[in-house]
């Protein structure tokens, strides 16, 4: 038998359900914190976006702009001072499996193993019995065959990213938000990872938003491109994407969108 071969117990089930298209809508959205010396800091100031279907969508913007803070507010983690936040059409109070975020470094649970770790959004959920097929064909899609008993400690970047990646998707999320993924591995893995984030992406047909302070990485995997300005973050505006993938990073369509998203940030 090979090495890795897997037996899949349900090969007659999808690994992706397809479901309803899914819709978020921020409109307007502002959010504050209160600094050291206790002074208000605004952080987002009538920011707005529409994601819908299985867009990608990135958002660039400058350093303590607000990025991260949006995300937390699409997946309910937070909530926002002002402003209007609904995925298909009903208000965000808190988390949701439909809508998850893979974290800067993965986030790995350190004292789970790699399947556990795949695992852990159907065992929170109690769908693990009905579901647990899909955790031996991410394991295989994700080429992490062999490590499926390793904790992050034992594995690479890279594979903590495809482990994270898996862990995101397994849940069928219909919106996955992105925080700088990718942004701690070297160009090569994270060059392999963009075209994983793809691949998972098209499979499961689910829109993302994707923070990122990579122009080419944006322009590699956006259909669109939002960029925020300076804090209070809110839209200085859009560029759209409309070049098929795979996308060849040294063409003249690609290069020619690196070359209009740097101009407008820095507009
Ligand atoms: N929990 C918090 N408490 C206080 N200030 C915060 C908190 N989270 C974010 N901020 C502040 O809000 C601003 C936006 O932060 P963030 O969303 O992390 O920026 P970005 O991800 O775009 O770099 C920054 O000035 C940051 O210091
Ligand atoms: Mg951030």
């Amino acid at each position: 038998m090979a090495k890795n071969h897997i037996i899949d117990p349900r090969p007659d089930l999808p690994l992706f359900e397809r479901g309803e298209s899914h819709t978020l809508v921020a409109r307007d959205i502002v959010q504050t914190f209160l600094d050291d010396g206790n002074n208000e800091v605004r952080a987002i100031e009538g920011f707005s976006l529409e994601v819908s279907g299985d867009e990608v969508v990135g958002i660039i913007g400058p350093s303590g702009c607000g990025k991260s803070t949006f995300l937390r507010l699409v997946v309910g983690l937070d909530e926002p001072l002002a402003g209007t936040l609904e995925f298909d059409g009903e208000p965000i109070t808190g988390p949701d499996a439909q809508r998850s975020m893979v974290f800067q470094n993965a986030n790995l649970f350190e004292w789970l193993t790699v399947e556990d770790n795949i695992a852990f959004g159907l065992k929170a959920t109690g769908c693990y019995k009905e579901k647990c097929y899909k955790i031996p064909r991410l394991i295989e899609m994700m080429g992490l065959q062999g490590f499926e008993k390793s904790y992050p400690s034992q594995i690479s970047g890279g594979m903590a990213s495809r482990c994270g990646l898996a862990r995101a998707f397994v849940m069928n999320p219909g919106l996955i938000c992105f925080d700088e993924p990718l942004s701690a591995l070297d160009a090569f893995t994270r060059a392999t990872l963009q075209d994983e984030i793809i691949k998972m992406q098209q499979a499961a047909h689910a829109s993302i938003i994707l923070v990122t302070h990579d122009i080419e990485e944006a322009v590699y995997l956006c259909d669109r491109v939002v960029v925020m300005t300076e804090r209070p973050g809110t839209n200085k505006g859009e560029l759209a994407i409309d070049l098929p993938h795979p996308r060849d990073r040294v063409s003249d369509e690609f290069v020619e969108k690196r070359r209009q998203l740097l101009e407008l940030l820095n507009r």
